[in-house]
């Protein structure tokens, strides 16, 4: 079955052991911002729990963090499923579409604010880089419009700027379709309505952030994923519909042409963003449920939320791409967290002849311009997550005069500071061109034995392990 919201999914990431509460209270303008911090650097992925913020000062709603992207084992009780089958639940879904169930009623609309009563700071939106940001943001905003022409809705995830009780700054990234739907809006002289929804059923939020082909309904890919239609009810101040179980909707309107100065922002690549022009929203009316749960995601340095949840969906479209689209050997794709699930491209494959691992490089950087500024290609004995053993082969399968390759003239990343400035001053990100690095660290002819014990000492003595009575040092630096 499903989750039917939010509070579900919570219930069964706490039965998993993966949600943990902090019972403190805590500073939404400074703590809970250092608290995700630690929990995301100081803690293993492996290990790293969702946090439960349940005491927030000045506010009676708790927050929620990392419960889609706190680590791959939670994003997977997300899609329920477990990691190996993360791709087949988002095949499924985007091949089956489901139209969604119109409802009179929703528990979204249980408690209903208008004019003075509709505070937008209400909301326990932290702030995240702490003398750099300008306030307070909303970083897990599922931001629903409607194209004027087809009215098929968009939903995605921007980030909201808190601008006040009744306003807020929107940060869309010109590819983004919302934008569409704001130029076309705008072409007939009229403005564009928004309604911001915060805590849904998890697949919801997963479709918000990733990236589909303008057009397509995200309610609909939802509703493929999870088996079951969304429901959804209308808007009361605004001509569009919202998941009914959702814990919190901002409706509001973008004026026509109405943009304000925006940011700067702590980026997912580690450094501040810089400030820009952006929509901003006006907002009509709050409408939330009886005891609402509000959700944050962490984006800022990686490793953060915001590179689990990047690198799992985009690792999926390459592995895609390189296998099926290309029909190479390839065993494995892993865009790595200190790379913000960007900048550094793993691949492993069983080469079939000295010309595929150049193949494969190519094929990622050509599939999106952001894809692995730094793209390594190993044999598929190598662990592809265990930078060690990535690092092995670099050092001992890779001759750096004949197995690196430098293309030029590529796509840059986005927001990478370490794109040249021309002139003494940072180069327009419309203008920017950067380069792609690919190393070959596959084996390109027969190599010695291993020097290691055989298999079947090392097996003979981990099975009788507690023989040796050996013990890690504690404490150990
Ligand atoms: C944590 C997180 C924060 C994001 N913030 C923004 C943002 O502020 N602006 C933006 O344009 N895209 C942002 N994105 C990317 C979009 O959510 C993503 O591209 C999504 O597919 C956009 O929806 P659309 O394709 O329907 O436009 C963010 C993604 C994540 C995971």
């Amino acid at each position: 079955m499903p989750y039917r919201d939010l509070r579900e999914y919570l219930a069964v990431l706490e039965k998993k052991g993966l949600l943990c509460h902090v019972e403190a209270e805590v500073d939404k303008d400074w703590e809970i911002s250092a608290v995700c911090r630690r929990t995301f650097q100081g803690i293993p992925e492996r290990n790293r729990p969702a946090l439960m913020f349940d005491r927030i000062k000045g506010h009676d709603i708790p927050l929620v963090v990392g419960i889609l992207g706190g680590s791959r084992e939670i994003y997977a009780t997300a899609l329920e499923t477990d990691v190996g089958h993360v791709l087949e639940k988002w095949e499924a879904g985007t091949k089956n579409p489901l139209k969604v169930r119109r409802v009179e009623k929703g528990p979204c609309q249980e408690v209903v604010l208008r004019g003075e009563e509709a505070n937008f700071e209400m909301l326990p939106a932290p702030v995240w880089t702490v003398g750099q940001d300008p306030g307070a943001y909303h970083t897990s905003p599922f931001v629903i419009s409607r194209d004027p022409e087809t009215g098929i809705p968009n939903m995605g995830t921007y980030r909201v700027q808190v601008k006040g009780r009744d306003k807020a700054g929107l940060m869309i990234n010109p590819p983004r379709n919302m934008n569409q739907h704001i130029r076309k809006n705008e072409e007939r002289g009229q403005g564009t309505d928004v309604a911001i929804v915060f805590g849904t059923d998890p697949v919801l939020g997963l479709t918000s952030v990733t990236p589909f082909p303008y057009g397509v309904d995200e309610f609909e890919v939802a509703g493929g994923i999870r088996g079951e239609p969304i429901e959804v009810v209308k808007c009361l101040t605004v001509d569009l519909e919202v998941p009914a179980t959702a814990e919190i909707v901002v409706e509001g309107r973008i004026p026509c042409r109405g943009r304000e100065d925006e940011g700067p922002f702590g980026e997912y690549g580690g450094y501040m963003g810089a400030a820009g022009t952006h929509p901003f929203i006006e907002i009509t009316c709050i409408t939330h449920r009886k005891k609402p749960i509000y959700q944050a995601f962490l984006s800022q340095m990686p490793p953060s939320e915001s590179s689990c949840i990047k690198g799992i969906g985009r690792e999926a479209v390459i592995l895609r791409h390189l296998k099926n689209n290309l029909g190479l050997p390839v065993t494995g794709v892993h865009l790595t967290e200190s790379g913000g699930a960007t900048g550094i491209l793993i691949i492993s494959m069983k080469k079939r002849n000295r010309f595929q691992p150049l193949k494969a490089m190519m094929g990622a950087w050509s599939l999106h311009d952001v894809f692995g500024k730094l793209t390594i290609v190993v044999d598929e004995d190598i662990d592809i997550r265990d930078s060690y053993q990535v690092e092995w082969a670099l050092s001992f399968r890779m001759q750096p005069a004949e197995d690196v390759h430098i293309v030029r003239n590529t796509d840059p990343l986005t927001l990478d500071p370490s794109q040249p400035w021309k002139d003494g001053k940072m180069v327009k990100p419309t203008e920017q061109i950067s380069s792609k690095i690919g190393i070959d660290a596959t084996k390109k002819h027969p190599f010695p034995p291993l020097a290691v014990p055989p298999q079947e000492h090392l097996e003979k003595v981990a099975a009788q392990w507690q023989r040796y009575g050996i013990r890690e040092v504690k404490g150990g630096k």
